[in-house]
């Protein structure tokens, strides 16, 4: 069983080849959009949008240089949460491959996939857990028994963890993504003994499990407009780009304000976490996951807290922490084998498509009980991506995606079900 992931919920094109009945990662490689968004300060949906229609296709091909299309079993997708605009063009592509191929068509939430990024390589899978995951997006306690156990213990009440580095770098001139950039600012300060700029500790005097990074945010934001530095900033088109970021790189407010930010923010997860820690003893394993578990401070800091309560340590490697397909499709293993396991769906023949309405009955592609894969299943009939795609190329395949672009009537992307907050995990009080 091998299966061929595609990730694109954000800015990264990638695609992943694993083997499903080992886990070994056959292939993957990723495209970043950081440098396009940079100036930005941010993703903007509609370049992300077109540099996924040009850079998908890129992996595609890439992929097809090495394997033979004929040995996939399954396509796997990102689905959800995510820009929408984003998602839809992994999520076009990954039905005209299906549809080309016959093959059945998996959608993986974006969360799992970070969660399944501690898994990656190996075919165990280590449950009860307790992750909290640390993204762009995304900041939460998340207590996972199975595939299709999950529940959120603890969110942020506004900014995730990963938005609040993004922005204080946005404020700083120093371009997007802000998590490295702070993280090694910060990393300058300890190894050059500065001092940190004193920030508050979001929500350390309530016991209440949630994040919130929004009134840090603000903080350093006020500390910022107190120092000579903010002069820096505001003539920063005197200077040509690296020059700029050299000189705000060799600031030593900025490497104080990145530390105070840095100690803050990682305090408070510690914060948190150790409160969860305290009240729920019965999960034995702990991890971080997330693009933004990269960070050195909540690194080792995390260990410690582990340490302190028992617990066994997870991470993932550094490289698989940002978005990547390899999780994607490791996710596909344990939801291909939760499945079987339930015996909910069976995948049976494809069958002809209807030619009056173009579109396959939603029993030709799952026996389904399982409301997701159905929701699925029946947004890939809506969509004209059904349209006969009857060989294989990546004229066919690009001419598809590229036409994801078009946004008429034929194309609903709300069909789609994608909502940057609708989960499947499920959420208890
Ligand atoms: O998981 P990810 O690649 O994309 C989302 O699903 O959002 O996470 C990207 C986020 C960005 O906000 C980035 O600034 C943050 O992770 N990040 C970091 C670090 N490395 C990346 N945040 C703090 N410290 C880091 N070292
Ligand atoms: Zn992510």
């Amino acid at each position: 069983m091998r299966i061929l992931s595609i990730e694109s919920s954000c800015d990264d094109s990638a695609l992943a080849y694993t083997d499903g009945n080992n886990a070994k990662l056959l292939w993957h490689e990723k495209i970043s959009q950081e440098d396009s968004h940079s100036c930005y300060g941010g993703v903007v949906p509609e370049l992300a949008s077109r540099l996924f229609a040009r850079d998908l296709v890129q992996l595609l091909n890439n992929f097809k240089q090495k394997f033979s299309f004929s040995n996939i079993s399954y396509i796997v997708v990102t689905n959800e949460p995510g820009l929408s605009t984003s998602l839809l063009e992994g999520v076009m592509m990954a039905k005209a491959l299906s549809l080309s191929l016959k093959i059945p068509l998996l959608g993986i939430n974006h969360l799992k996939g970070h969660i399944y990024s501690l898994f990656i390589e190996s075919y165990k899978e280590i449950f009860p857990l307790c992750v909290l995951l640390v993204s762009g997006g995304h900041t939460m306690l998340i207590e996972c028994y199975s595939y299709n156990d999950m529940r959120v213990v603890a969110n942020t009440l506004d900014d995730s963890f990963g938005e609040c580095y993004d922005k204080a770098a946005k404020m700083l001139g120093l371009g997007y993504p802000g998590g490295m950039i702070i993280d090694s600012l910060a990393k300058q300060a300890l190894s050059e003994n500065i001092a940190p700029v004193a920030l508050p500790i979001p929500l350390i005097n309530q016991n209440m499990q949630c994040f919130s990074f929004s009134g840090l945010k603000n903080a350093f934001r006020l500390q910022l407009e107190k120092m000579a530095l903010k002069n820096l900033i505001q003539d920063s088109q005197l200077y040509d780009k690296n020059e700029y970021v050299n000189r705000i790189k060799n600031s030593i407010e900025a490497k104080a304000l990145a530390l105070g930010l840095q100690e803050s923010a990682t305090t408070h997860l510690i914060h948190k976490c150790k409160f969860y820690m305290k009240q729920n003893d019965h999960i034995k394993h702990f991890a971080i996951v997330g693009g933004a578990s990269a960070n050195s401070m909540l690194r080792e800091k995390i260990q410690i807290l582990t340490a302190q309560f028992h617990k066994t340590l997870l991470m993932s490697e550094l490289r698989y922490c940002s978005d990547n397909a390899a999780m994607i499709g490791r996710a596909a293993i344990g939801k291909i084998r939760h499945e079987n396991a339930m015996n909910t769906y069976k995948q049976i023949n494809y069958g002809q498509l209807d030619s009056k309405k173009n579109t396959l009955p939603l029993n030709k592609i799952w026996h389904d009980k399982d409301t997701e894969s159905k929701n699925f299943a029946s947004n890939l009939s809506n969509s004209y991506a059904m349209q006969k795609l009857d060989t294989i190329n990546l004229h066919t395949i690009s001419h598809a995606h590229a036409n994801s672009n078009d946004r008429n009537n034929q194309y609903n992307p709300l069909s789609l079900q994608i909502s940057p907050r609708n989960t499947e995990i499920k959420t208890t009080s």
